[in-house]
């Protein structure tokens, strides 16, 4: 690896994998620390925090793991205040919880859509408010808010909290690359398009008859004829957080196999 991210702090949430295998986060996180970042591994669940937390350190890495919920705001603070503890600042700060709930404005509950906005974007607000001071202070940041290319298509399912919360995190991250430009930090996003993770494979389940119809529908819908996998986001994140990209702020950028390139 070229330690692209050497010396470098990152607080990631939603650091942790539903299931076996790799999520974004998890990839995410476990990249971010093989390009020699120290990392805060923070999820819902403590132990799939800790599965990434093991992972990082068996490779020789440095890693902590937080049990959090990012949609209260009490949590983000004990998490921000734990890092800043632990490593006295936060360079990457690296936003990818993120869950698609089925159905439209008819069919969904306003407690589902309520949760979808909270979850998506809400979780967005907080960390920023918490971050967005410290990365100030210090003169450089790096934001990395994964987004999704329902934010800008429609992909043949309707979960309109997901398509209308993602949507919200485009404009949000642009809005604070703009305000914070001349203050050393960067905004972007990563829009994902159609990954094979354990999560994905979760939320959309109940849309196939079986997990092997929902691989080969969804590998058949990309222009590659396959999934991009975690590790596509992972470096993607790696490549938007790291001084390479020090001219690059308020990209909304597609990691989707050319999916947003095709109109059916
Ligand atoms: N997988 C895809 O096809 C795809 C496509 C487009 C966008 N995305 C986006 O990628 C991101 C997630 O990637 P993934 O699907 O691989 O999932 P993932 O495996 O990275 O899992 C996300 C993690 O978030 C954690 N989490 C859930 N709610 C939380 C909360 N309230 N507080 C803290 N942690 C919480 C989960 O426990 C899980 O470990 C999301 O933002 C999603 O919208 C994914």
């Amino acid at each position: 690896m070229t330690q692209r991210l050497k010396d470098k702090v990152a607080l990631v949430l939603g650091a942790g994998s539903i299931g076996p295998g790799w999520g974004n986060g998890k990839a995410t996180a476990v990249a971010y620390a093989r390009e020699g970042a120290r990392v805060l591994a923070v999820d819902l669940s403590l132990p799939a925090a800790e599965e990434t937390a093991a992972i990082i350190r068996a490779e020789g890495g440095v890693c902590e793991a937080m049990q959090a919920d990012v949609t209260v705001d009490a949590d983000i603070a004990r998490v921000v205040a734990h890092c800043m503890a632990w490593q006295g600042r936060i360079d990457i700060l690296h936003n990818n919880v993120g869950m698609a709930y089925l159905g439209g404005p008819v069919e969904m509950s306003e407690e589902t859509w309520d949760h979808s906005l909270k979850l998506n974007v809400g979780s967005l607000f907080l960390s920023c408010r918490h971050v967005l001071p410290l990365m100030e202070a210090q003169g450089s940041g790096a934001i990395v808010n994964v987004s999704s290319i329902a934010s800008i298509r429609w992909l043949g399912t309707a979960y309109i909290g997901y398509a209308a919360s993602k949507a919200a995190v485009n404009q949000f991250t642009q809005a604070i690359a703009m305000q914070y430009a001349d203050k050393g930090i960067r905004a972007n996003a990563i829009l994902p398009g159609m990954m094979n993770t354990p999560t994905a494979r979760a939320s959309l389940g109940s849309t196939f008859a079986d997990e092997a119809d929902l691989v080969a529908k969804r590998n058949a819908a990309c222009p590659t004829g396959a999934m991009g996998d975690a590790w596509d986001i992972a470096w993607a994140s790696v490549f938007l957080a790291s001084d390479q990209a020090k001219y690059i702020t308020g990209v909304l950028l597609p990691v989707d196999g050319g999916m947003t390139c095709k109109v059916v």
